[in-house]
């Protein structure tokens, strides 16, 4: 067993279990350390499939003044804390900075304040507000910060930008000017659980993918803020890009094709491509889907179908982000809509994309009309629809498939 004890906090950490190597801090940069957590088998993150797992990154920063940015998810904390004792007593703390208080990031916060008492915390006034409503604040000092404050630390300074709804409205970003170092929390993130915590150390396509499903699942609904999030860091040269998950971009190369892939996701642009997403039960709606596959090919148009009964939507969002038309295939159940498709339905509505055409197909027993549901939603969003819903009763015969691939 090994032992860690500080400010009569006793932590026990069995190497067995956790690995003495990967309690170990790590110094990523001048004065500047992470101290997260990796969540290997996580495998589920609010309705998201992280096959990769995640971390949690927490940074401390070693100047005349301490500080911790962000936390760990609660049941890391005894984890962030072996991290941070091997560099530091917790107790030494002087400021904790709140980048955003979903609990992901928050979740180790008051532990880390009863440690620190004398710890000020710096956070946006939305942040300030978010976190009473988490935790008892009744006894932590608060520092408020907004857009462009900065806060002297010693032989650097600490500069602030607010990023509302990236991805909650106290969302913010730390920048260091003197280091060139971003930490954005979410933004740039990806839920993956590496054996280094640098990208440029991992295969790029790998971190890319993780990066482009992060922001397809958690940043989608917010392609606005986002684009105005990259306009207040034109100006910034960074030399390193920390987020709170996942890998750390300090390559310049990868810094810059990930701005890029940022602002070309958020602006919302879409590839001459196709998705088909469908469920089926008796083979009729999959059917009628290789048929509008072979529609939109005849087109010239590239395709992916996607089985709900395959995937999870969180993968299907991927599909979602970049293709400008969606078709929806439904089989009718009880007169409503296939339970998965239902669930694709309600994901689709708060991830809400624009800039779409739609298309809704399926086959029914006896009543038809559901697929109006779909075409319902399409409107709502705001999507084009040039067709009307294309339903059939029962098994489509081949004439049906024809017409329907003609449509298309
Ligand atoms: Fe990683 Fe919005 O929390």
């Amino acid at each position: 067993m090994l032992k860690v004890i500080y400010n009569n906090y006793h932590l026990t950490i069995n190497p067995i279990i956790t690995g003495k190597k990967t309690m170990q801090a790590e110094k990523i940069g001048e004065d500047l350390y992470w101290v997260g957590a990796k969540d290997w088998n996580l495998r589920e993150f609010h309705g998201y499939a992280t096959p990769l797992g995640s971390t949690y990154n927490a940074y401390l920063i070693m100047d005349e003044k301490k500080v911790l940015v962000d936390t760990v998810k609660h049941y890391c904390t005894d984890e962030m804390l072996a991290r941070i004792s091997q560099v530091i007593d917790p107790s030494e703390i002087d400021m904790v900075v709140c980048n955003h208080v979903e609990m992901d990031h928050s979740g180790a916060i008051p532990k880390i304040m009863e440690l620190a008492p004398n710890a000020v915390m710096v956070t946006s006034a939305s942040g300030k507000a978010a976190l009473t409503e988490h935790y008892d604040t009744s006894k932590w000092t608060f520092q408020l910060v907004k857009t462009g404050d900065t806060i002297n630390i010693g032989k650097r300074n600490l500069e602030f930008i607010c990023t509302p709804l990236l991805h909650w409205p106290d969302s913010m970003m730390t920048y260091i000017p003197e280091d060139r170092y971003l930490l954005p929390n979410d933004a740039f993130g990806q839920h993956y659980s590496a054996d280094s915590i640098f990208a440029d150390e991992m295969p790029n396509d790998i971190v890319f993918d993780e990066a482009k499903k992060y922001f397809a699942n958690i940043l989608y609904p917010y392609c606005m803020q986002a684009g105005k999030a990259l306009k207040q860091l034109a100006d910034k040269d960074m030399k390193m890009i920390a987020p709170s998950h996942g890998c750390i971009w300090r390559d310049s190369k990868q810094i810059k094709d990930i701005i890029d892939s940022y602002a070309y996701w958020a602006s919302g642009e879409n590839k001459n491509k196709a998705l088909v997403v469908y469920d089926t039960m008796w083979g009729s709606t999959e059917a009628m889907a290789d048929a509008v596959k072979s529609g939109f090919e005849d087109a010239g148009i590239k395709v992916v179908k996607r089985s709900l009964n395959h995937c999870d939507i969180s993968d299907v969002a991927v599909d979602l982000l970049d293709a400008k038309y969606i078709a929806i295939g439904n089989p009718t159940l009880n007169n409503n809509l296939f339970p998965r498709v239902a669930a694709f339905m309600a994901y689709l509505k708060g991830l809400a994309p624009k800039n779409k055409t739609g298309f809704a197909f399926g086959s029914f027993g006896w009543k038809g009309g559901v697929l109006n549901v779909i075409q319902d939603t399409y409107t709502e969003m705001g999507w084009k629809t040039p067709l009307p819903p294309f339903e059939t009763k029962y098994v489509p015969r081949s004439n049906i498939l024809e017409e329907l691939r003609e449509e298309v």
